[in-house]
């Protein structure tokens, strides 16, 4: 057997199983999702988003990319966010990085990775800049990169914060809410390192008077 045939066979078993616990599973679901939350979070296949937090298809709406970046040119995030925010109307936007995460260490470092992981890992390193005295003061790698994915989770949450989408969102209907968090790839726990209550004022740099 081919390794990716187990992953039908277990699927069907899966299946059956959603069936026996309640019938209408999946009818109920093929006609409406109402996720309450949009969740941003890295790649990395220890981190599935509805395994750790024990929720359910049709509960989280999900986007995952390297090292859970938000950044205002990518039309694939950015498309994600204009859905679940203004079509599945969600409360929460949840950005969520992991400890151990391969990109953060790898953004610290000044290997060549090419062209393109490159172009992407300098977003990490501008979040690094932004911190560098607290950073450069942590003598231990590990600790470092750790702390690194807490301010690089705190700085996508701003990203979200700067965007119009979510501007708009706050001032017509006070939502959502967005979190920064990080799950701990030793222990299984979601650490939440910052928060943002709708409406909640940033650089005024960033914050459109006119929408
Ligand atoms: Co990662």
């Amino acid at each position: 057997m081919f390794t990716y045939e187990r992953l039908l066979l277990e699927n069907k078993a899966w299946a059956a199983e959603k069936l026996e616990d309640d019938k209408d599973f999946f009818n109920r679901l093929a006609h409406i999702q109402n996720p309450e939350f949009l969740w941003i979070g890295c790649s990395d296949s220890r981190v599935p988003a509805n395994e750790i937090t024990g929720t359910q298809p049709g509960e989280i709406f999900v986007h995952r990319n390297v090292a859970n970046l938000v950044i205002n040119t990518d039309v694939n995030l950015l498309s994600v966010l204009d859905f679940a925010v203004n079509h599945l109307k969600v409360k929460h936007v949840i950005v969520c990085g992991h400890y151990g995460c391969g990109g953060i260490k790898a953004s610290i470092t000044k290997n060549d990775f090419k062209p393109v992981l490159n172009m992407w890992l300098r977003n990490i390193k501008d979040v690094y800049r932004i911190h560098r005295d607290e950073l450069d003061a942590i003598e231990d790698d590990s600790q470092k990169a750790d702390r690194l994915t807490e301010l690089n989770v705190k700085e996508q949450v701003f990203n979200l914060a700067k965007t119009s989408i979510i501007q708009r969102a706050w001032k017509e209907e006070n939502r959502p809410h967005l979190h920064g968090w990080v799950y701990g790839l030793k222990d299984g726990i979601i650490n939440p390192v910052f928060e943002m209550e709708a409406g909640t004022h940033i650089d005024p740099l960033y914050e459109y008077d006119n929408l």
